[in-house]
């Protein structure tokens, strides 16, 4: 068999783990040749495309490197018109590759489960994201590593917000999905920690910093990059017209601030940790899941169970139908019980105050 391999999408820590696990597992167990193909499917829509053997050589000491040694994209649109469409379904065919290892979020599903339909390329998808979006999927890799960068900035962010007295705000990516935010805020002390999925209330994260100016005298927010108050717009940094999912968030921590300072005797200052949140080293956990996520893409493969996507459900590696994630994401769902604990553990969620519920204003610290 001849396989493709490709990272589409925004990078994160783990690619190159998947990548390696894929080609050593299909190369020692299938005697298939690999081909791993550049930047996403750009290298497809490339005339010549952009392609390269993969052996067991070029896939050693990669595990534990940080970004794609295949290059990814996440503006490339094979399925932007005919032209393109029937161009990367001649080079699917001149190449002739049989399947191709899709490894990707729901922007690369989507695009995966389009080629399957229009042009006949049968793909079987591997979820990446530090977002943890990706639906009916209870962890993309990547995302351990992006919360434990930002909780490592948070807890540097603590210190300098101690000695000055002042309201720091840390705005996370996630997209449109607040895990990023939720779970780094947790394991960072945040005392407000605000998600795309409950839209804020001036006015409760007002008067619960004003209670910390009282008592602790610094407060930690920690923002999604979709978050956004009641009745506001997304923050949208920028549009790529071209790109698949064209809308870039950011910036909504300096619009918080701008809202916040007037009503505070704090400073209030804001950081936004951007793309230092998708590089560097896999963690170990990182390490394994993208590994046993390669393993068994390589085995759907092998037993010719295409149009599929590796998840863990209930924490165990199986597969879904890529038909099932294209297009659909995974966001924090209000009952989650992170939140409740959140809440009980005096954490700002910043929802509309219960007057009688003001002491908890003592935050996480
Ligand atoms: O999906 C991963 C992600 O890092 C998001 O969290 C973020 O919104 C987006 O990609 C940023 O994209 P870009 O690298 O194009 O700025």
């Amino acid at each position: 068999m001849r396989v493709g391999v490709l990272t589409g999408g925004g990078d994160c820590p783990g690619l190159n783990a998947v990548i390696r696990a894929v080609t050593k597992s299909l190369i020692n167990h299938g005697q298939c040749e690999v081909l791993g193909i550049a930047d996403g499917f750009e290298g497809l829509m490339l005339d010549p495309p952009g392609v390269k053997p993969l052996g067991w050589d070029e896939v050693s000491g990669i595990l534990h490197v940080g970004g794609t040694i295949l290059g990814t994209s996440n503006s490339a649109n094979p399925l932007r018109d005919a032209a393109t469409l029937e161009h990367v379904g001649r080079n699917v065919r001149a190449l002739g590759l049989d399947v191709v290892v899709a490894i990707g979020g729901d922007g690369t599903m989507s695009l995966a489960h389009g080629l399957a339909e229009q042009v006949g390329l049968t793909c079987v998808g591997v979820p990446k994201t530090i977002d943890n979006d990706i639906a009916n999927c209870e962890r993309s890799f990547g995302f351990d590593t992006a919360v434990a960068t930002a909780t490592e900035a948070l807890r540097r962010i603590e210190s300098t917000a101690n000695s000055h007295h002042r309201v720091m705000i840390v705005e996370t990516m996630g997209r449109h999905a607040g895990w990023l935010a939720l779970e780094a805020g947790i394991a960072g002390a945040a005392d407000v920690i605000l998600l795309p999925e409950i839209d804020f209330d001036l006015q409760a994260i007002v008067d619960f910093c004003r209670g910390r100016e009282q008592r602790q005298r610094y407060t930690i927010i920690c923002i999604g990059e979709g978050a956004k108050e009641s009745g506001a717009s997304l923050t949208v940094r920028e549009r790529i017209e071209q790109s698949p999912d064209p809308v870039r968030l950011g910036g909504v921590g300096h619009v918080l601030r701008e809202r916040l300072q007037p009503h505070l005797r704090s400073e209030v200052r804001t950081t936004v940790l951007g793309h230092v949140q998708r590089g560097g080293d896999p963690t170990p956990f990182d390490r394994v899941l993208a590994t046993q996520y390669g393993h068994h893409a390589a085995q759907l493969v092998l037993s010719g169970r295409f149009g599929r996507m590796v998840t863990l459900q209930g924490g165990e590696i199986g597969s879904v139908e890529i038909s099932r994630v294209a297009n659909t994401q995974r966001t924090v769902p209000l009952d989650h019980g992170l939140l409740t604990m959140a809440r009980d553990i005096g954490i700002c969620l910043g929802e509309p105050c219960k007057q009688d519920a003001r002491p908890a204003a003592a935050g996480s610290h």
